[in-house]
Protein backbone atom coordinates (compact mmCIF):
# COMPACT_ATOMS: atom_id res chain seq x y z
CA UNK A 1 0.00 0.00 0.00
CA UNK A 2 1.02 3.25 -0.70
CA UNK A 3 2.28 6.13 1.66
CA UNK A 4 0.90 9.35 2.41
CA UNK A 5 3.23 11.78 1.74
CA UNK A 6 1.77 15.01 1.53
CA UNK A 7 -1.72 16.00 3.84
CA UNK A 8 -2.75 19.91 2.75
CA UNK A 9 -5.64 21.52 5.07
CA UNK A 10 -7.41 24.51 3.02
CA UNK A 11 -10.37 26.82 4.41
CA UNK A 12 -13.24 27.46 1.92
CA UNK A 13 -16.81 27.80 1.93
CA UNK A 14 -20.08 25.59 2.34
CA UNK A 15 -23.55 26.54 0.47
CA UNK A 16 -24.10 28.98 3.35
CA UNK A 17 -20.99 30.89 2.91
CA UNK A 18 -19.67 29.40 5.96
CA UNK A 19 -16.12 28.17 6.06
CA UNK A 20 -15.59 24.69 5.87
CA UNK A 21 -12.27 22.44 5.96
CA UNK A 22 -11.03 21.17 2.88
CA UNK A 23 -8.33 18.58 2.50
CA UNK A 24 -5.92 17.38 0.20
CA UNK A 25 -3.82 14.15 0.60
CA UNK A 26 -1.37 12.59 -2.01
CA UNK A 27 -0.31 9.41 -1.75
CA UNK A 28 3.39 8.31 -2.71
CA UNK A 29 2.13 7.31 -6.16
CA UNK A 30 0.94 10.75 -6.80
CA UNK A 31 -3.18 9.38 -6.86
CA UNK A 32 -4.63 12.65 -4.58
CA UNK A 33 -8.26 13.05 -2.73
CA UNK A 34 -9.91 16.24 -1.91
CA UNK A 35 -12.28 16.14 0.62
CA UNK A 36 -14.74 18.76 2.48
CA UNK A 37 -16.19 18.51 5.82
CA UNK A 38 -20.09 19.36 5.72
CA UNK A 39 -22.06 21.51 7.95
CA UNK A 40 -25.53 21.26 9.82
CA UNK A 41 -28.07 24.12 11.15
CA UNK A 42 -30.19 21.82 13.51
CA UNK A 43 -27.05 19.65 15.21
CA UNK A 44 -27.64 16.97 17.73
CA UNK A 45 -26.44 17.57 20.99
CA UNK A 46 -24.14 14.55 20.89
CA UNK A 47 -22.52 15.23 17.73
CA UNK A 48 -18.51 15.27 17.01
CA UNK A 49 -17.49 18.89 17.98
CA UNK A 50 -17.00 20.82 14.78
CA UNK A 51 -13.87 23.56 15.66
CA UNK A 52 -14.57 27.26 14.90
CA UNK A 53 -12.57 29.22 15.55
CA UNK A 54 -14.99 31.93 17.25
CA UNK A 55 -12.60 35.16 16.10
CA UNK A 56 -15.44 37.72 15.62
CA UNK A 57 -13.35 39.62 13.28
CA UNK A 58 -13.47 36.89 10.98
CA UNK A 59 -16.18 35.15 9.15
CA UNK A 60 -18.38 36.58 12.18
CA UNK A 61 -16.44 33.97 14.30
CA UNK A 62 -17.28 31.33 12.00
CA UNK A 63 -13.77 31.01 10.96
CA UNK A 64 -11.76 27.15 10.91
CA UNK A 65 -8.02 28.32 10.56
CA UNK A 66 -7.24 26.79 13.86
CA UNK A 67 -8.89 23.45 12.59
CA UNK A 68 -6.99 23.99 9.06
CA UNK A 69 -3.64 24.86 10.96
CA UNK A 70 -3.87 21.14 13.02
CA UNK A 71 -4.41 19.71 9.84
CA UNK A 72 -1.14 21.34 8.69
CA UNK A 73 0.57 20.81 11.45
CA UNK A 74 -0.08 18.02 13.70
CA UNK A 75 -1.95 15.97 11.51
CA UNK A 76 0.31 15.85 8.33
CA UNK A 77 3.11 15.44 10.66
CA UNK A 78 1.83 12.07 12.23
CA UNK A 79 0.51 10.83 8.85
CA UNK A 80 3.74 10.99 7.17
CA UNK A 81 5.12 8.96 9.52
CA UNK A 82 2.86 6.23 9.08
CA UNK A 83 4.07 3.48 7.24
CA UNK A 84 0.64 2.95 4.56
CA UNK A 85 -2.44 4.80 3.59
CA UNK A 86 -4.65 1.88 5.33
CA UNK A 87 -7.86 3.40 6.29
CA UNK A 88 -8.27 1.90 9.59
CA UNK A 89 -4.44 2.65 10.53
CA UNK A 90 -5.65 6.49 9.42
CA UNK A 91 -8.33 6.89 11.56
CA UNK A 92 -7.25 4.63 14.45
CA UNK A 93 -4.36 7.34 14.33
CA UNK A 94 -6.10 10.47 13.90
CA UNK A 95 -8.71 9.50 17.23
CA UNK A 96 -5.60 8.67 19.18
CA UNK A 97 -3.95 12.06 18.57
CA UNK A 98 -7.02 13.72 19.34
CA UNK A 99 -7.39 12.31 22.47
CA UNK A 100 -11.39 13.43 23.50
CA UNK A 101 -13.99 11.67 23.18
CA UNK A 102 -15.90 14.10 20.70
CA UNK A 103 -12.75 14.89 19.07
CA UNK A 104 -13.13 18.58 20.49
CA UNK A 105 -9.19 18.97 20.44
CA UNK A 106 -8.27 18.96 16.95
CA UNK A 107 -12.03 19.49 15.69
CA UNK A 108 -14.27 16.54 13.58
CA UNK A 109 -14.82 18.96 10.79
CA UNK A 110 -10.78 18.67 10.04
CA UNK A 111 -10.31 15.02 11.21
CA UNK A 112 -13.42 13.85 8.81
CA UNK A 113 -11.60 15.93 6.26
CA UNK A 114 -8.62 14.27 6.25
CA UNK A 115 -10.10 10.56 6.31
CA UNK A 116 -12.23 10.90 3.53
CA UNK A 117 -9.49 12.50 1.59
CA UNK A 118 -6.93 9.36 2.35
CA UNK A 119 -10.19 6.78 0.95
CA UNK A 120 -10.50 9.01 -2.21
CA UNK A 121 -6.57 8.79 -2.53
CA UNK A 122 -6.74 5.31 -2.01
CA UNK A 123 -9.30 4.89 -4.57
CA UNK A 124 -7.57 6.62 -7.07
CA UNK A 125 -4.46 4.45 -6.45
CA UNK A 126 -5.62 1.69 -6.91
CA UNK A 127 -8.00 2.92 -9.93
CA UNK A 128 -10.95 1.67 -8.93
CA UNK A 129 -14.43 3.76 -8.43
CA UNK A 130 -14.72 5.38 -4.66
CA UNK A 131 -17.87 2.86 -4.37
CA UNK A 132 -16.21 -0.19 -5.48
CA UNK A 133 -12.96 1.14 -2.78
CA UNK A 134 -15.60 1.36 -0.01
CA UNK A 135 -18.21 -1.65 -0.46
CA UNK A 136 -16.12 -4.04 -2.79
CA UNK A 137 -18.29 -6.52 -5.11
CA UNK A 138 -20.79 -6.50 -2.34
CA UNK A 139 -21.85 -2.98 -2.62
CA UNK A 140 -23.73 -2.19 -5.91
CA UNK A 141 -27.28 -0.97 -4.51
CA UNK A 142 -28.86 2.31 -5.90
CA UNK A 143 -30.00 4.05 -3.27
CA UNK A 144 -33.66 5.98 -3.40
CA UNK A 145 -33.26 9.84 -3.14
CA UNK A 146 -35.52 10.80 0.08
CA UNK A 147 -35.79 14.67 -1.45
CA UNK A 148 -36.64 17.33 0.52
CA UNK A 149 -38.51 19.42 -2.03
CA UNK A 150 -40.39 21.93 1.36
CA UNK A 151 -38.17 23.09 3.78
CA UNK A 152 -39.34 24.67 7.38
CA UNK A 153 -37.74 24.62 10.94
CA UNK A 154 -34.22 25.72 11.38
CA UNK A 155 -33.71 25.46 7.45
CA UNK A 156 -35.73 28.16 6.36
CA UNK A 157 -37.23 31.28 7.31
CA UNK A 158 -41.01 30.70 7.05
CA UNK A 159 -43.88 29.76 9.38
CA UNK A 160 -43.34 25.74 9.16
CA UNK A 161 -42.20 24.14 12.29
CA UNK A 162 -41.43 20.65 10.72
CA UNK A 163 -37.98 20.92 9.08
CA UNK A 164 -38.14 18.33 5.98
CA UNK A 165 -41.09 17.42 4.03
CA UNK A 166 -39.68 14.81 1.12
CA UNK A 167 -40.92 12.57 -1.52
CA UNK A 168 -39.72 9.19 -2.52
CA UNK A 169 -39.98 6.83 -5.74
CA UNK A 170 -41.02 3.35 -5.06
CA UNK A 171 -39.03 0.61 -4.86
CA UNK A 172 -39.36 -0.17 -8.40
CA UNK A 173 -38.31 2.91 -10.39
CA UNK A 174 -34.17 2.63 -11.46
CA UNK A 175 -32.43 5.29 -9.95
CA UNK A 176 -32.12 7.74 -13.29
CA UNK A 177 -36.75 6.97 -13.26
CA UNK A 178 -36.81 7.90 -9.71
CA UNK A 179 -35.01 11.22 -10.19
CA UNK A 180 -36.45 12.28 -13.01
CA UNK A 181 -39.87 11.89 -11.62
CA UNK A 182 -39.13 13.96 -8.58
CA UNK A 183 -38.13 16.41 -10.50
CA UNK A 184 -41.20 17.02 -12.19
CA UNK A 185 -42.78 17.14 -8.75
CA UNK A 186 -40.74 19.50 -7.46
CA UNK A 187 -41.15 22.10 -10.80
CA UNK A 188 -44.78 20.94 -10.46
CA UNK A 189 -44.78 21.97 -6.74
CA UNK A 190 -43.54 25.53 -7.71
CA UNK A 191 -45.60 25.82 -10.16
CA UNK A 192 -48.29 25.55 -7.83
CA UNK A 193 -46.76 27.98 -5.27
CA UNK A 194 -46.33 30.31 -8.03
CA UNK A 195 -50.48 29.96 -8.91
CA UNK A 196 -51.51 30.29 -5.77
CA UNK A 197 -49.45 33.38 -5.20
CA UNK A 198 -47.04 32.10 -2.88
CA UNK A 199 -42.88 32.84 -2.59
CA UNK A 200 -40.99 30.36 -4.60
CA UNK A 201 -37.83 31.04 -2.77
CA UNK A 202 -35.79 28.32 -1.72
CA UNK A 203 -34.27 26.93 2.18
CA UNK A 204 -30.78 25.65 2.44
CA UNK A 205 -31.41 22.41 1.31
CA UNK A 206 -33.16 23.74 -2.23
CA UNK A 207 -36.73 22.64 -1.24
CA UNK A 208 -39.05 25.72 -1.22
CA UNK A 209 -40.38 27.68 1.93
CA UNK A 210 -43.74 28.99 1.43
CA UNK A 211 -45.71 30.54 4.48
CA UNK A 212 -49.00 28.06 4.80
CA UNK A 213 -51.66 28.21 7.36
CA UNK A 214 -50.43 24.33 8.71
CA UNK A 215 -47.59 22.19 8.42
CA UNK A 216 -50.43 19.95 7.72
CA UNK A 217 -51.42 22.04 4.22
CA UNK A 218 -47.56 21.32 3.39
CA UNK A 219 -48.57 17.59 2.73
CA UNK A 220 -51.71 18.09 0.97
CA UNK A 221 -49.69 20.38 -1.33
CA UNK A 222 -47.11 18.46 -2.23
CA UNK A 223 -50.14 15.94 -2.75
CA UNK A 224 -51.44 17.94 -5.11
CA UNK A 225 -48.03 18.42 -6.95
CA UNK A 226 -47.46 14.27 -7.00
CA UNK A 227 -50.49 14.32 -8.91
CA UNK A 228 -50.70 17.15 -11.04
CA UNK A 229 -47.16 16.27 -12.19
CA UNK A 230 -49.18 12.69 -13.18
CA UNK A 231 -47.81 10.67 -10.38
CA UNK A 232 -49.82 8.23 -7.75
CA UNK A 233 -49.33 8.01 -4.37
CA UNK A 234 -48.54 4.28 -5.12
CA UNK A 235 -45.56 5.27 -6.80
CA UNK A 236 -44.46 8.22 -4.77
CA UNK A 237 -44.68 8.80 -0.86
CA UNK A 238 -43.99 10.99 1.61
CA UNK A 239 -41.32 11.17 4.28
CA UNK A 240 -40.89 14.07 6.96
CA UNK A 241 -37.99 14.71 9.22
CA UNK A 242 -39.82 16.55 12.37
CA UNK A 243 -36.08 18.03 13.63
CA UNK A 244 -38.12 18.05 17.23
CA UNK A 245 -35.17 18.39 19.47
CA UNK A 246 -35.36 22.24 18.15
CA UNK A 247 -38.58 21.78 20.02
CA UNK A 248 -37.76 20.16 23.45
CA UNK A 249 -37.28 22.03 26.44
CA UNK A 250 -37.84 20.94 29.35
CA UNK A 251 -39.84 17.64 28.90
CA UNK A 252 -42.13 19.17 26.56
CA UNK A 253 -42.48 19.76 23.27
CA UNK A 254 -42.90 23.82 21.88
CA UNK A 255 -43.23 24.47 18.41
CA UNK A 256 -41.32 27.92 18.28
CA UNK A 257 -43.54 28.82 14.45
CA UNK A 258 -46.75 27.94 15.65
CA UNK A 259 -46.60 28.18 19.79
CA UNK A 260 -47.71 25.33 20.09
CA UNK A 261 -46.60 23.12 23.02
CA UNK A 262 -47.24 19.49 23.21
CA UNK A 263 -46.39 16.59 25.42
CA UNK A 264 -44.45 13.33 23.44
CA UNK A 265 -47.71 11.48 23.66
CA UNK A 266 -49.65 14.17 21.98
CA UNK A 267 -46.71 14.32 19.32
CA UNK A 268 -47.22 10.44 18.63
CA UNK A 269 -50.73 10.87 18.39
CA UNK A 270 -50.49 13.96 16.00
CA UNK A 271 -48.45 11.66 13.74
CA UNK A 272 -50.82 8.79 14.08
CA UNK A 273 -53.53 11.17 12.02
CA UNK A 274 -51.15 12.20 9.69
CA UNK A 275 -50.25 8.00 8.58
CA UNK A 276 -54.01 7.55 8.35
CA UNK A 277 -54.39 10.53 6.39
CA UNK A 278 -50.77 10.98 3.84
CA UNK A 279 -48.61 8.91 1.74
CA UNK A 280 -46.30 8.74 5.29
CA UNK A 281 -43.72 5.76 4.85
CA UNK A 282 -40.75 7.53 7.35
CA UNK A 283 -40.53 10.00 10.09
CA UNK A 284 -37.10 11.27 11.93
CA UNK A 285 -36.70 12.45 14.51
CA UNK A 286 -40.37 12.37 15.63
CA UNK A 287 -39.15 12.96 19.37
CA UNK A 288 -36.65 14.79 20.92
CA UNK A 289 -32.46 13.12 21.44
CA UNK A 290 -32.82 13.39 24.68
CA UNK A 291 -36.02 11.72 25.17
CA UNK A 292 -35.60 7.89 25.29
CA UNK A 293 -38.72 7.17 26.65
CA UNK A 294 -41.17 8.79 23.98
CA UNK A 295 -38.67 7.12 21.48
CA UNK A 296 -40.22 3.72 22.64
CA UNK A 297 -43.27 5.02 23.02
CA UNK A 298 -43.06 6.43 19.32
CA UNK A 299 -41.40 2.92 18.20
CA UNK A 300 -44.21 0.51 20.06
CA UNK A 301 -46.82 2.20 18.86
CA UNK A 302 -45.79 3.62 15.00
CA UNK A 303 -42.65 1.42 14.68
CA UNK A 304 -44.24 -1.68 12.61
CA UNK A 305 -46.29 0.89 9.95
CA UNK A 306 -43.42 3.25 9.32
CA UNK A 307 -39.75 4.11 9.26
CA UNK A 308 -38.31 5.95 12.40
CA UNK A 309 -35.38 7.33 12.07
CA UNK A 310 -32.79 8.15 14.55
CA UNK A 311 -30.96 11.32 13.39
CA UNK A 312 -29.92 13.69 16.36
CA UNK A 313 -31.18 10.82 18.79
CA UNK A 314 -27.75 8.84 17.45
CA UNK A 315 -25.64 11.34 16.09
CA UNK A 316 -23.93 8.27 13.81
CA UNK A 317 -22.62 6.75 16.83
CA UNK A 318 -22.11 3.26 17.82
CA UNK A 319 -22.89 3.45 21.67
CA UNK A 320 -25.95 5.75 21.09
CA UNK A 321 -27.17 3.39 18.44
CA UNK A 322 -26.54 -0.16 21.13
CA UNK A 323 -28.46 1.80 23.41
CA UNK A 324 -31.41 2.70 20.88
CA UNK A 325 -31.16 -1.16 19.65
CA UNK A 326 -31.23 -2.55 23.79
CA UNK A 327 -34.40 -0.04 24.29
CA UNK A 328 -36.31 -0.68 20.96
CA UNK A 329 -36.01 2.88 20.05
CA UNK A 330 -36.17 3.83 16.13
CA UNK A 331 -35.80 1.15 13.39
CA UNK A 332 -33.37 3.55 11.74
CA UNK A 333 -30.51 5.61 11.77
CA UNK A 334 -29.14 8.70 9.91
CA UNK A 335 -26.41 8.86 8.90
CA UNK A 336 -23.67 12.01 8.70
CA UNK A 337 -20.31 11.39 8.83
CA UNK A 338 -19.47 14.71 10.49
CA UNK A 339 -21.53 13.71 13.40
CA UNK A 340 -18.76 11.10 14.31
CA UNK A 341 -15.94 12.40 12.25
CA UNK A 342 -14.60 9.22 10.55
CA UNK A 343 -15.21 7.06 7.63
CA UNK A 344 -14.14 3.93 9.69
CA UNK A 345 -16.41 4.78 12.37
CA UNK A 346 -19.27 5.71 10.18
CA UNK A 347 -18.71 2.44 8.79
CA UNK A 348 -18.88 0.85 12.06
CA UNK A 349 -22.08 2.21 12.93
CA UNK A 350 -23.59 1.17 9.23
CA UNK A 351 -22.41 -2.63 9.71
CA UNK A 352 -23.83 -2.72 13.08
CA UNK A 353 -27.73 -1.27 11.89
CA UNK A 354 -27.51 -3.11 9.60
CA UNK A 355 -26.56 -6.39 11.79
CA UNK A 356 -29.15 -5.41 13.82
CA UNK A 357 -32.14 -5.03 11.07
CA UNK A 358 -32.13 -1.02 10.97
CA UNK A 359 -31.80 0.37 7.80
CA UNK A 360 -29.68 2.85 7.25
CA UNK A 361 -30.43 6.37 5.34
CA UNK A 362 -27.34 8.06 4.38
CA UNK A 363 -26.92 11.79 4.52
CA UNK A 364 -26.06 15.62 3.87
CA UNK A 365 -25.86 18.45 6.28
CA UNK A 366 -27.86 21.53 5.75
CA UNK A 367 -24.49 23.59 4.98
CA UNK A 368 -23.01 21.62 1.71
CA UNK A 369 -20.50 21.57 -0.52
CA UNK A 370 -19.60 19.89 -4.31
CA UNK A 371 -18.38 17.01 -2.12
CA UNK A 372 -20.04 14.11 -3.27
CA UNK A 373 -18.53 11.47 -0.99
CA UNK A 374 -22.01 10.43 0.32
CA UNK A 375 -23.40 9.03 -3.33
CA UNK A 376 -20.58 6.66 -3.53
CA UNK A 377 -20.62 5.81 0.51
CA UNK A 378 -24.93 4.79 -0.24
CA UNK A 379 -24.01 2.46 -2.70
CA UNK A 380 -21.05 0.59 -1.65
CA UNK A 381 -23.18 0.45 2.09
CA UNK A 382 -26.53 -0.98 0.19
CA UNK A 383 -28.01 1.64 2.45
CA UNK A 384 -31.15 1.67 -0.10
CA UNK A 385 -32.01 5.22 1.06
CA UNK A 386 -30.44 8.86 0.45
CA UNK A 387 -31.07 12.26 1.80
CA UNK A 388 -29.68 15.04 -0.55
CA UNK A 389 -31.84 17.80 -0.78
CA UNK A 390 -34.27 18.96 -3.69
CA UNK A 391 -33.39 18.37 -7.04
CA UNK A 392 -31.92 22.36 -7.04
CA UNK A 393 -28.65 23.47 -5.62
CA UNK A 394 -25.41 22.23 -6.92
CA UNK A 395 -24.39 21.01 -3.86
CA UNK A 396 -27.40 18.89 -3.68
CA UNK A 397 -27.58 17.91 -7.22
CA UNK A 398 -23.81 17.14 -7.37
CA UNK A 399 -24.70 14.04 -5.33
CA UNK A 400 -27.50 13.27 -7.79
CA UNK A 401 -25.09 13.85 -10.58
CA UNK A 402 -22.57 11.15 -9.79
CA UNK A 403 -25.45 8.93 -8.81
CA UNK A 404 -26.59 8.90 -11.81
CA UNK A 405 -22.86 7.96 -13.08
CA UNK A 406 -22.84 5.01 -10.91
CA UNK A 407 -25.65 3.43 -12.01
CA UNK A 408 -24.45 3.83 -15.60
CA UNK A 409 -21.10 1.87 -14.40
CA UNK A 410 -23.00 -0.11 -12.59
CA UNK A 411 -25.91 -0.96 -14.54
CA UNK A 412 -25.61 0.44 -18.30
P1 LIG B 1 -28.74 19.62 9.56
O1 LIG B 1 -30.12 19.04 9.06
O2 LIG B 1 -27.70 19.24 8.56
O3 LIG B 1 -29.01 21.09 9.63
O4 LIG B 1 -28.48 19.01 10.91
C1 LIG B 1 -30.26 17.82 8.42
C2 LIG B 1 -31.15 16.90 9.20
O5 LIG B 1 -31.63 17.23 10.30
O6 LIG B 1 -31.37 15.78 8.74
ZN1 LIG C 1 -32.65 15.22 10.64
Amino acid sequence: MEKIISVEGFEVLDSRSNPTVAVRVTLSDKSQGLAFAPSGASTGEFEAYEKRDGDKNRYLGKGVKEAVESVNGEIARELLRLSCSEQRAVDNLLIKLDGTPNKSRLGANAILAVSLAVAKANAKSLKIPLYRYLGGIVGKEMPRPMMNILNGGAHATNNIDIQEFMIIPSKSSSFREGLRKCSEIYHTLGKILKEKGMSTGVGDEGGFAPNLNSDEEAIEIIVEAINKAGYSTDEIKIALDIASSEWYKDGAYFLPKRKVKKTADELISYYEELLDKYPIVSIEDGVAEDDWNGWQALTSRLGREVQLVGDDLFVTNTARLKKGIAEKSANAILIKPNQIGSLSETLDVIALAHKNGYKTVISHRSGETEDTFIADLAVAVNSGQIKTGAPARSERVAKYNRLLLIEKDLYK
